[in-house]
């Protein structure tokens, strides 16, 4: 298949999230990232899309994978902590043309106090928390509907 960037959604998880499966299972769940992965990848095979998966744990390698997006279908992004606090992943998502989803899997308003700030929030074409892990497909879905939207 060529690479078409009109038909292609980056799936980005950020720090910690590569330990989805083991990571506090009461919030997290118990699917891994890469069965996350599979299950995105198969929806966007569906919805006639390639989803492009990538995790980092630094905020640097965030900023630079939404670069490398911003002019694909759409992003739908897990920024983990640097949600609550990330200036830069801000400003990126919100220098790029591509329309960004973010997705929590835990019910970040049911938890610890920091975690209902979210700077990222603002910027986002849409926001999804709380679904567990279907929160993944949700976003693929919401940010198809976006690209659509911002094309007509
Ligand atoms: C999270 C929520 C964040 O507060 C936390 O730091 C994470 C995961 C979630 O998916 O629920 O790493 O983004």
């Amino acid at each position: 298949m060529t690479f078409d960037p009109a038909r292609t959604v980056l799936l980005l998880n950020g720090p910690n999230l590569n330990l989805l499966g083991t990571r506090d299972p009461a919030q997290y769940g118990t699917v891994t990232l890469t069965e996350v992965e599979e299950r995105v990848k198969a929806l966007g095979t569906e919805l006639g899309v390639e989803v492009v998966c990538a995790q980092t744990n630094s905020e640097g390698g965030m900023v630079d994978h939404i670069h490398r997006a911003r002019h694909w279908a759409g992003v739908v992004m897990n920024p983990g902590a640097y949600a609550h606090y990330s200036i830069a992943l801000r400003d990126a998502v919100e220098a790029i043309e591509a329309p960004v989803v973010e997705v929590h899997i835990s019910n970040v308003y049911a938890r610890e106090e920091f975690r209902h700030t979210s700077v990222t929030a603002p910027v986002v074409a849409g926001y999804v928390a709380g679904c567990g892990v279907f929160g993944y497909e949700l976003g693929l879905r919401a940010v198809l509907r976006r690209a659509a939207e911002h094309r007509s």
